[in-house]
């Protein structure tokens, strides 16, 4: 089988990836169960690319029961490598406000009660895999690059704290988070970035800023609506297929 170049793992707001070229559907049978949905794999400037929906392409998976196992081992199955995960998120501190997107380069996990291994499953070795440094530097340096190829402004760095959602955080969570050190909070992240290191996948995280954290803001009173999320997610998502196209 041709090598897939590279899987995109796309999050809330980002269903589907117009620009594939004749797309074909894969949808693997894995060992831990189901995926979110189809695997998409079609062309990209000459190069096989695979875009998997987290939540579905109907978004009709929360976070917290997202089967993180199965959408990674079906798409290191069908034979990628490299997955950029585009995650959305809200902004915390200053360089990250609504629009921005961000390559982040560290993670604080928050969340609870998800499966977070693949040493779980009857016969697996123990893993205890480094995770200090829990992106893929080589990945991230090229998303890096591919963003400066492409004139896309991306934030270098961050840490992604990952909720458990599906509720939005209080006050009082993201003035903690922010002073545990959290510049973006989301709650997909996690296990998705563990997983993928047991895996042995290289991956990296491309945060997209939808609104700014609850408190975090010039206004403070601000309600966060999905509506204003989903706009800040599609007008910062315009850069997007440049940088994979340099990618
Ligand atoms: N918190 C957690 N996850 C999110 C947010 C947020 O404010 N915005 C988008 N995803």
């Amino acid at each position: 089988m041709n090598d897939i170049a590279l899987a995109v793992i796309g999050g809330t707001g980002l269903y589907q990836l117009a620009e594939l070229q004749g797309p074909q559907a894969h949808q693997p049978v894995t060992r831990y169960g189901a995926l979110s949905g189809p695997i998409r794999v079609g062309m990209l400037d000459g190069h096989r690319v695979a875009f998997l929906a987290r939540h579905g392409e109907g978004h009709a998976h929360p976070p917290h029961l997202i089967n993180y196992r199965a959408n990674l081992a079906a798409l290191q199955a069908i034979g990628a490598r490299r997955v950029l995960a585009l995650n959305t998120v809200g902004g915390i501190t200053g360089r990250f406000g609504p629009r921005v997107l961000a390559c982040p380069d560290q993670l604080i996990d928050y969340t609870w009660g998800r499966i977070s291994t693949l040493c779980e499953e009857p016969g697996t070795e123990v893993l205890h895999v480094d995770f200090g440094e829990p992106y893929t530097r080589e990945l991230r340096a090229g998303v890096l690059a591919a963003a400066r190829a492409a004139g896309v402004d991306l934030v270098d760095g961050g840490c992604y704290g990952a909720t458990q959602g599906p509720r939005l955080e209080t006050r009082a969570e993201i003035a903690r988070m922010r002073r545990d050190g959290c510049d973006l909070v989301g709650m997909t992240g996690m296990p998705e970035a563990a997983l993928a290191r047991e895996l042995g996948l290289d991956y990296a995280c491309l945060a997209i800023v939808a609104n700014w954290a609850a408190g975090a803001g010039p206004d403070v009173d601000e309600v966060i609506t999905l509506q204003d999320v989903l706009d800040n997610v599609a007008a910062a998502s315009a850069g997007l297929p440049a940088l994979l196209r340099a990618l």
